[in-house]
């Protein structure tokens, strides 16, 4: 046994009451099973640590950053103690994990913790990470200092395949900023980071045998192979695998660049967006003899098992400009362009063999040409999931997890693999569904925006991806969501606070607050609104400084909001305490433009916001006069009605491609007070 901090037992004497036995645990994702015990222990400066059973050094490293992130979080220094008092915290993993990690390697684990300490288990480190990361969210601060409930957890993960892809290609992301993320997606049981490593702005990884790749494919911002070791070696730390995707035939103007010879056009080519595009021409011995040496390259840089290789978004006209291409695919009996897009798959698909690696790609490379270990990646839609897995494929879901696209948590959270057309499947097909990717899409993302995109909404598909199927209670998921989110903040992620660096630059001033009113309680606009707003091509260089690059996707106060006035009209408008929050908000929205008005008209980049913050202070003045309607219980008469409705309309118009997210509480309030006779 191997003391690494050693207790000296405070024993505390806390009694729990029923209340307390019932609550819900603030854990996400939620375990498998739960079972709350009596009393708490103690997490004071005499916690200590020893690791029992298996040892290596990826588990001493965990142990570690356990012991530092208590510390962070407590505030707290531990004390050594002599080596006979009982540890706080035991540690027993059966035996080791693979040196380079699995799909579907054991992650279950046991902690069970009373009143005198706490004990952890697991077949392997991996499960004793993930338990680890239970523990750290369990600690509470109590009226007799810090503490964690008596309780004991028995927990597994749903899926083997619980992923966050972050694109590098279109903006990109520095190792720090990867790594905090790593730790988050540790912190929430993710286990792979989908690296999205080149796109037609971007090739990221340095290339000793094409160096043009990096150089002439990038604006100069790449990972070295060096870092790239160091970061695989991070993750893998972390359990957490590293998928790398080198997207190809399509989205791959960045390898162009510098070896015009692989695209289906003549060149020159550019990442930048003025200028010819193309894709990458599969009818060439060149070409395979480039990924040959490529993949022989890059499969000593990644160690997974997995390699995916893109093949979403094939811009067939390039290959149909080409006469070439049209008589390769005529002289080998093709019928089409998706029969070419097969044949280079396949020939991709062997050389990922010889490699050792398998292949991974978007939903458009299922075809039956391809041999049954290549795993399908679901985007289009979440048919193909079935489909793929109905036909022998494994096969990933992130349909319904694009998290750029700006959904609430919520939407993310009602995604179920499982659902749906995967429901009808048989057990054997269903076995093939492995899981799925949250998707960070960084077309309007920069280093400084990621974060705030990335968390806290991937930790609901996390909890999605690891708990129980049953688990789906909304209202659950959002308050320990909101639990989760300020502890991210120990790991230096900045999705909480970015944002008011973002806000003082475009004001230009210390006094925010009066844009931080507006800025609380809107949001980006949904899907695709966004790009189908630019006008000519998109640039990947376009500014991203704007309002809507520093507001959450969702709006926890709009939220908040909302639940106020649903629960005041469900109590026939007698919740007073709600109609207290209610108004004291629709006052304060009311009063806002008056004081913001003017540094909005000082800052260019702030101009644009000019008619949603007058829009917010008509909507609060409108929710207040219906509520004097309602208070009086006389209904608001018809035209002014009429006029607030229009007030409505122009509000739900997104403006600077922001959405102004309390418009449907306030109509909500108005309609109440129109159609309200005699109480
Ligand atoms: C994709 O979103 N084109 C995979």
């Amino acid at each position: 046994m191997r003391i690494l901090l050693i207790l000296n037992a405070v024993f505390l004497l806390a009694s729990t009451t029923a209340a307390q036995r019932q609550r819900e645990l603030n854990l996400m994702p939620m375990p498998s099973s739960v079972q709350l015990g009596t009393g708490q222990l103690p997490i004071d400066q005499f916690f200590s640590v020893a690791v029992t059973g298996f040892q290596e050094a990826t588990l001493e490293r965990g142990v570690q950053r356990f012991v530092a992130e208590l510390s962070q979080q407590t505030g707290m220094l531990f004390k050594h103690k002599p080596a006979d008092a009982s540890p706080t915290l035991s540690i027993h993993a059966d035996h080791g994990r693979e040196p380079v990690q699995k799909l579907g390697e054991d992650e279950s684990y046991e902690l069970a913790i009373t009143d005198s300490g706490a004990k952890l288990t697991a077949p392997t480190p991996l499960g004793i990470l993930h338990g680890l990361q239970t523990l750290l969210q369990l600690v509470e601060t109590t009226p007799a200092g810090f503490a964690v409930p008596a309780v004991t957890v028995k927990d597994k993960p749903r899926f083997p395949w619980r992923g966050l892809l972050i694109d590098v290609g279109r903006h990109f992301i520095p190792l720090d900023v990867l790594k905090r993320n790593v730790d988050g997606m540790a912190a929430v049981k993710l286990n792979v980071l989908h690296l999205h490593l080149s796109d037609d702005q971007g090739f990221r990884v340095e290339s000793k045998r094409f160096p043009r790749l990096h150089e002439m494919g990038s604006d100069g911002m790449y990972y070295t192979q060096g870092e790239l070791r160091d970061f695989v070696a991070y993750a893998h730390d972390r359990g957490v695998r590293v998928l790398p995707e080198f997207d190809t035939p399509g989205h791959s103007r960045s390898w162009f660049v510098g070896y015009p010879e692989l695209a289906s056009n003549p060149g020159p080519y550019k990442v930048d967006p003025e200028g010819p595009d193309s894709v990458t021409d599969p009818t060439q011995e060149g070409t395979y003899k480039f990924l040959e040496k490529f993949v022989d390259e890059m499969a000593k840089l990644f160690p997974d098992d997995y390699f995916h290789i893109g093949g979403d978004e094939v811009d067939g006209k390039y290959w149909d400009a080409n006469p070439k291409i049209q008589a390769f695919i005529h002289s080998h009996g093709m019928k089409n362009n998706q029969d070419l897009q097969a044949y280079f798959n396949q020939r991709l698909q062997k050389i990922l063999t010889k490699h050792h690696r398998l292949m991974v790609g978007w939903d458009e490379i299922l075809h039956p040409d391809l041999p049954k270990t290549i795993v399908i990646h679901s985007w289009r839609g979440q048919e193909s999931l079935a489909t793929a897995a109905k036909q022998g494929y494994s096969s990933l879901l992130s349909f319904g997890y694009y998290i750029d696209l700006m959904w609430p948590a919520a939407r993310h959270y009602a995604v179920d693999p499982m659902s749906g057309a995967a429901a009808t499947l048989s057990p054997e097909e269903k076995s093939r569904i492995l899981g799925g990717e949250a998707c960070m899409w960084t077309e309007w993302v920069t280093p400084e925006i990621l974060d705030s995109r990335v968390w806290p909404r991937t930790a609901a598909i996390a909890e999605r991806l690891w708990s129980p199927q049953e688990v789906t209670d909304v209202g659950s998921m959002y308050a320990r969501l909101a639990e989760l989110n300020w502890r991210l903040d120990w790991l230096g992620l900045t999705h909480r606070t970015g944002r008011f660096q973002m806000l003082h630059r475009m004001s230009g001033t210390e006094d925010i607050s009066a844009l931080r009113t507006v800025a609380d309680v809107v949001e980006p606009v949904k899907d695709y609104a966004r790009i189908s707003n630019v006008k000519g091509p998109w640039d990947f260089r376009a500014p991203l400084n704007h309002l809507i690059d520093a507001v959450s996707p969702e709006s926890d106060p709009a939220r908040h909001f909302r639940d106020q006035v649903q629960a005041y009209i469900q109590s026939s408008y007698k919740d007073q305490a709600a109609e207290a929050q209610i108004r004291a908000l629709l006052t304060t929205w009311r009063d806002n433009d008056m004081k913001l008005y003017p540094l909005l008209q000082r800052s260019s980049l702030l101009l644009e916001v000019t008619p949603l913050s007058q829009d917010l202070s008509a909507l609060g003045a409108a929710g207040l006069q219906a509520l004097d309607y309602l208070d009086k219980s006389e209904p608001g008469p018809e035209s002014w009605r009429a006029q607030q409705l229009a007030l409505i309309e122009r509000a739900r118009t997104p403006r600077a491609d922001l959405l102004l997210s309390v418009v449907a509480p306030v109509q909500q309030l108005i309609e109440a007070s129109a159609g309200q006779t005699q109480k």
